[in-house]
C-alpha cells in the first residue's frame, strides 16, 4: 500500500528536493508512498493573505495563526480519507520535542498516512498544536529555520526502510543502527583502485576469505563504535545485542 504524506507548509517547493531526485524520487514514482503540499496562505480569507501576527503578551518575532493551519490540516485529513487512510497522525515538527532515533522512524513508518505541520517564524499559536497534533518530533538539539527541512529527513528516512525500496545490494538492514547491525556503526568501505593517493585497501578485504572479511568488518565495526560512539556499545551490551564474548574481538 502507497504511505499518504501530506505536508501543511510555506514553502512547497522545498520538497522538489525529496520528490525530484534519488531514491525518494524512484519510490514516489513506483508509488511506495504519495505526497501532498498544502499552503497555508490558499487558506486564508483576507485579502493579505495572512497567515502570522504578533504575539500575545508581546516580545519579538511573529506567530503563524491557528485557523489557516487548521483548514489546511483538515484538506490533509480529507484528501488522506479519499485515498483510504482513515484517520492518519498529524506529526508537529519542533525543537522542543524529543529528538528522534532509529527506532522512532522504523514506528512512524508502521503508519499507513500522515500529516507533517511545518511552522516558521517563532512559533504556533498552542491552541492549533493542543487540537491538531498527535505527535511532537525534533530531529535533534538544535534550531532550524522552520520545519521543511526536519520533515524531509523524517519523510527520507522512512521511505528508504519502505520494502522494495532499496534492492537488496544497498538493503537498510547493515546499515548503522539498523536493529540487525547490533547496535553497532557501520564498517568502512572501499572500492577500486586498489592503491588511491597513496593509501592501501585493508588487505583483509582482497583476500576473497568471506569468513576473515566478515571478522574483519565485525572488528573494524567495533573499534569505529568505541571510538566514536562509546555510548552505543554500552546500550549493545546491556541490551544483550553483544556479549563479552564479541568484546574479545577487540583485542585480537
Ligand atoms: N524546527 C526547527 N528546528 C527543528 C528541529 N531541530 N527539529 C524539528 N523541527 C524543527
Amino acid at each position: 500500500m502507497t504511505k499518504q504524506y501530506d505536508v501543511i507548509t510555506l514553502f512547497p517547493e522545498m520538497f522538489d528536493a525529496i520528490a525530484d531526485s534519488g531514491i525518494t524520487r524512484r519510490a514516489l514514482d513506483e508509488k511506495a508512498w504519495a505526497l501532498k503540499c498544502w499552503n497555508p496562505r490558499d487558506f486564508t480569507s483576507d485579502k493579505h493573505r495572512t497567515v502570522d501576527d504578533r504575539p500575545f503578551g508581546g516580545g519579538p518575532g511573529m506567530v503563524m495563526k491557528a485557523e489557516p493551519l487548521n483548514a489546511a490540516i483538515d484538506a490533509g485529513i480529507q484528501r488522506q480519507k479519499n485515498d483510504g487512510v482513515d484517520k492518519p497522525k498529524v506529526v508537529y515538527l519542533t525543537p522542543q520535542a524529543k529528538p528522534i532515533t532509529d527506532e522512532g522512524i522504523r514506528q512512524l513508518c508502521e503508519e499507513s498516512g500522515l500529516i507533517f505541520l511545518c511552522g516558521r517564524y517563532e512559533g504556533i499559536d498552542e491552541r492549533l498544536i493542543q487540537s491538531r497534533v498527535d505527535i511532537e518530533i525534533s530531529i535533534g538539539d538544535y534550531v532550524l529555520s522552520g520545519g521543511e527541512l526536519a520533515a524531509m529527513v523524517l519523510i527520507d528516512a522512512m521511505v528508504r526502510l519502505l520494502p522494495g525500496v532499496l534492492n537488496t545490494a544497498d538493503s537498510a538492514t547493515e546499515d548503522s543502527f539498523s536493529p540487525t547491525r547490533g547496535g553497532l556503526l557501520d564498517h568502512p568501505h572501499y572500492t577500486r583502485p586498489e592503491v588511491w593517493n597513496g593509501l592501501e585497501v585493508p588487505q583483509e578485504l582482497m583476500s576473497g576469505n568471506h569468513a576473515g572479511i566478515a571478522k574483519w568488518r565485525k572488528r573494524v565495526a567495533m573499534e569505529r563504535t568505541l571510538s566514536r560512539r562509546p555510548d552505543l556499545l554500552e546500550a549493545a551490551l546491556k541490551n544483550a545485542v553483544l556479549d563479552q564474548s564479541d568484546l574479545k574481538i577487540l583485542s585480537a
